[in-house]
């Protein structure tokens, strides 16, 4: 039988003046989305862009990749990766975005939904939602700055209202964006409430360019639903790719699945980490993993307290060991007590 949903995600996309191959994309996540995860997602392929940690727009012209926790990449990823950054002031997300170009990056991708109050409280991340025009200044001295792809990713707003969210798009596009990534939930909502998909819709209704929806597409089910309802061109996919790094190759190239692939995966990982970061940052890293990747497992809070307690990566790799021993049973959807942090 035809899958209809690979070949829709294998369909090339255009946005400004490059293409991607595949219209599943990896949302970007502070302290997941780092170069030795990545590095784990591109061994099973199947994606079209992978997102960056989100990076200081302030810091990154004294960034130097070599010694960087965040600002850091392996050159062979760099076709396919987009470097998020964040900030307020245009002139500073433009210096940033010169600097990310000459790289040699894919594009560039302005934070306006994040919601933490650390960002919040400099006028960056989702505080911007509340300024559209600094917003849509930003956007458009960062794309005068820069010839590649230039992405917006937003929230709905402080509010409620799909109406301000439609014409925030309108505004990003207007200003130049290539592209928008949109998450439908309010600033101040952590991930507890489901996001509103249907206001997806409507921003994509709205623009004429490339809107990648995203929130809560757990499954294969809920890809092909998001689609469905939003007419959404690409998804942007966050913890479950965290959870299981094979599942861009899994709904876009048929991967098959088997159980082994849980515990290879998170060994892998522990192997990756140690070339990229010091035992300390590695060991927190994999920490911040575990957490979404334990929502696999009906005894995944068990799994995730013993590697919360582990002291360094030998004691992580034992653990690993012994809970693959026989095969864990699964859990149809991710146990929300863990993903939801
Ligand atoms: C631990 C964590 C860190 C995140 N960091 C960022 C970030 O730095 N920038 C950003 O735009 N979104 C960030 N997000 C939000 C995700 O990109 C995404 O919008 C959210 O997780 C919803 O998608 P999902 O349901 O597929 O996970 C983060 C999410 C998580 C769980």
């Amino acid at each position: 039988m035809k899958d209809r949903l690979a070949e829709f995600l294998n369909r090339p996309l255009i946005i400004g003046n490059r293409t991607i191959s595949g219209r599943l994309v990896l949302a970007p996540m502070t302290h997941l989305g780092h170069i030795a995860m990545r590095e784990l997602l591109a061994a099973f392929g199947g994606f079209g862009l992978l997102f960056s940690e989100m990076c200081s727009a302030g810091r990154i012209p004294h960034e130097n990749r070599e010694t960087s926790a965040l600002f850091r990449w392996r050159d062979q990823e760099l076709p396919y990766l987009v470097c998020q950054i964040v900030g307020s002031d245009p002139a500073t997300m433009a210096r940033a975005a010169a600097k990310i170009e000459a790289a040699g990056f894919f594009g560039i991708d302005l934070n306006f939904g994040c919601a933490v109050a650390a960002i919040c409280s400099r006028s960056s991340g989702a505080a911007l939602l509340k300024q559209p025009h600094l917003a849509a200044a930003i956007v458009k001295t960062v794309r005068q700055s820069v010839s590649i792809p230039v992405f917006v990713k937003f929230r709905t707003g402080w509010q409620d209202c799909p109406l301000a969210a439609v014409d925030l798009a309108r505004r990003f596009e207007a200003a130049g964006a290539d592209a928008l990534t949109f998450h439908p939930r309010v600033a101040p909502d952590r991930r507890s409430r489901p996001p509103r998909w249907e206001y997806i819709g409507m921003v994509k209704q709205a623009v004429s360019i490339p809107v990648f929806g995203n929130g809560n597409v757990f499954s294969r089910a809920d890809c092909i639903r998001m689609l469905a309802l939003t007419g959404c061109d690409g998804i942007a996919i966050g913890r479950m790719a965290v959870a299981r790094p094979w599942i861009f190759a899994e709904w876009s190239r048929g991967l098959s699945v088997t159980p082994r692939i849980y515990g290879d995966t998170a060994l892998r990982l522990s192997e990756l980490l140690p070339l990229y970061f010091d035992e300390i940052r590695a060991v927190r890293r994999f920490k911040k993993f575990a957490l979404y990747f334990a929502a696999n497992f009906r005894f995944g809070h068990y799994l995730y307290t013993r590697i919360f307690r582990a002291s360094d990566m030998e004691a992580i790799r034992s653990i690993l060991r012994s809970f693959f021993q026989t095969l864990p049973e699964l859990t149809l959807r991710p146990n929300m007590n863990l993903f939801n942090n």
